[in-house]
């Protein structure tokens, strides 16, 4: 990783400074600064972590120039259409494309850990009947960790092996009783016959008083959601998961972490939001009055859906997106769908505006996925732990691999500090 030959010199008031340069495989070098505030006595100051490398990793990389998205090497388009979520999983976990003895026995294992404790039921009923299911999902996850005591000790990897098995396998059962817990229907078993993506269908919209038949057209545009949102390297939520277990914590606590980061609206809550505002928009003439308060900076209103931290082209995952909600509308025989055609049209005429061009703004992962899901029958609260079941098994690889590192430390972030200097305490009547 280091290029000997590669050295960046900071000078600070005449003194130089030689900092070592890391080259990685792809992207662009990175000035280990490691060492800096120990030989120079200075921090550097980065807001947002616009320009900081927190960890190294194997796992995903992104080139945001390009809008290429790479797992394990292999580009996101060719395994959305070749592959499948679970065996996605098993490349994010493991590093390599499994043999197909290996993602049996993977799929298998997957599958024998969908049921969660009975006890946790009682844990849902808790709940208000009409809260989020994020906010569900956060303290349902976070709970796991006093239902599975015997996955928490983190020195012993056979524990961490389990905990990553029972988080990808349980998660989907997490969010489906979250969304029939909020809708008043009684929860859904998993099943063990399905696939993945068509078991979590089947527990969201199964109902024991009829027979579900789980379409195969909707299974797979499911499982491609899954995919597309399995992992981003280290985006908001998956640093803090790293961050939160950086201390030691138990991995369904760090998780718990991540869902509740991915809430908002600037990272996973995105999808809900941008779902809103298309309907919202409502029909292809009020486009402009949006763009225009999107341009506007006295007005706080943003094109939800468009913009990346890391991606200054197209959103390679958006362009698969957009192909699979063409498919299952026209699967469903929804025709002519005011808010798809809305999204195109928005999608066009922001494209074309000098003021998106400038900025780099694309179309990200979120424009297109809400639509699919409406289409799907899911309410606009469904779609955010629908990412969150997707990313668990990125919070997790990125988590596992946090241990492989020898020199993972407590991440403890310095600061510029900027307020009052020392001064004495004074007593209440004298102020
Ligand atoms: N609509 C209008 N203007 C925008 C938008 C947008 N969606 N996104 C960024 N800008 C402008 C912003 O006002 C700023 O302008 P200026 O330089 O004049 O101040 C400039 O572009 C740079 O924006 P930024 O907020 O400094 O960029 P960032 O890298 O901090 O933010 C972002 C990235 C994703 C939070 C932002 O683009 C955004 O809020 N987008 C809408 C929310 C969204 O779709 N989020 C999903 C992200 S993809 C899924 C995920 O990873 O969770």
């Amino acid at each position: 990783m280091t290029d000997s030959t590669k050295t960046a010199t900071l000078t600070i008031d005449g003194q130089s400074f030689d900092l070592p340069v890391l080259s990685p495989t792809a992207g662009p070098d990175v000035i280990d600064i490691r060492k800096l505030y120990a030989d120079a006595g200075v921090f550097t100051y980065d807001p947002g972590f616009t320009s900081t490398a927190s960890c190294d990793s194997t796992i995903t990389f992104i080139d945001g120039g390009k809008g290429e998205l790479l797992h394990r090497g292999y580009p996101i388009d060719q395994l959305a259409e070749k592959s499948h979520y679970l065996e996605v999983c098993y490349l994010l976990l493991y590093g390599e494309l499994p043999t197909a003895a290996a993602l049996d026995k993977f799929e298998d294992t997957i599958t024998r850990h969908t049921m969660i404790h009975e006890q946790m039921h009682n844990f849902f009923r808790g709940f208000r009947r009409d809260a989020h299911p994020m906010a569900t999902m956060v303290g349902v996850v976070g709970a796991m960790s006093a239902f599975y005591h015997d996955s928490t000790d983190i020195s012993d990897p056979h524990q961490r092996e389990i905990a990553s098995h029972r988080m990808i396998a349980k998660m989907p059962t997490i969010a489906a009783m979250a969304y029939k817990y909020s809708i008043g229907q009684p929860f859904v078993y998993p099943r063990n016959d399905l696939d993945y993506a068509s078991n979590f269908l089947h527990m969201c919209f199964a109902v024991p008083a009829e027979e579900y038949q789980v379409d195969p057209i909707l299974s797979r545009a499911m499982d491609r959601i899954f995919t597309l949102h399995a992992d981003h390297e280290q985006n908001a939520s998956t640093s803090t998961v790293r961050l939160a277990s950086s201390s030691g914590a138990n991995p369904f606590a760090c998780v718990a972490a991540g869902i509740a980061c991915l809430w908002g609206p600037a990272h996973g809550g995105a999808n809900q939001a941008c779902l809103e505002m298309l309907k919202e928009i409502g029909s292809v003439d009020r486009i402009p009055e949006f763009i225009a308060r999107a341009k506007d900076k006295d007005d706080p209103f943003r094109l939800m859906g468009f913009g990346h931290r890391v991606y200054k082209n197209f959103d390679p995952r958006a362009k698969v997106m957009k192909q699979s909600a063409d498919e299952v509308l026209d699967l469903l025989g929804i025709e002519d769908n005011p808010i798809l055609q809305v999204a195109k049209e928005l999608e066009k005429q922001a494209l074309e505006d000098p003021y998106f061009a400038e900025k780099k703004l694309f179309p990200n992962v979120d424009f297109y996925s809400g639509i699919i899901l409406e289409a799907m029958g899911f309410p606009t609260s469904m779609f955010t732990p629908i990412f969150a079941l997707s990313r668990t098994v990125g919070w997790i690889s990125q988590w596992k691999e946090q241990f492989s590192d020898p020199a993972h430390k407590i991440g403890r972030p310095r600061q510029l500090y900027l307020g009052e200097t020392y001064r004495d305490y004074v007593d209440v009547e004298n102020r």
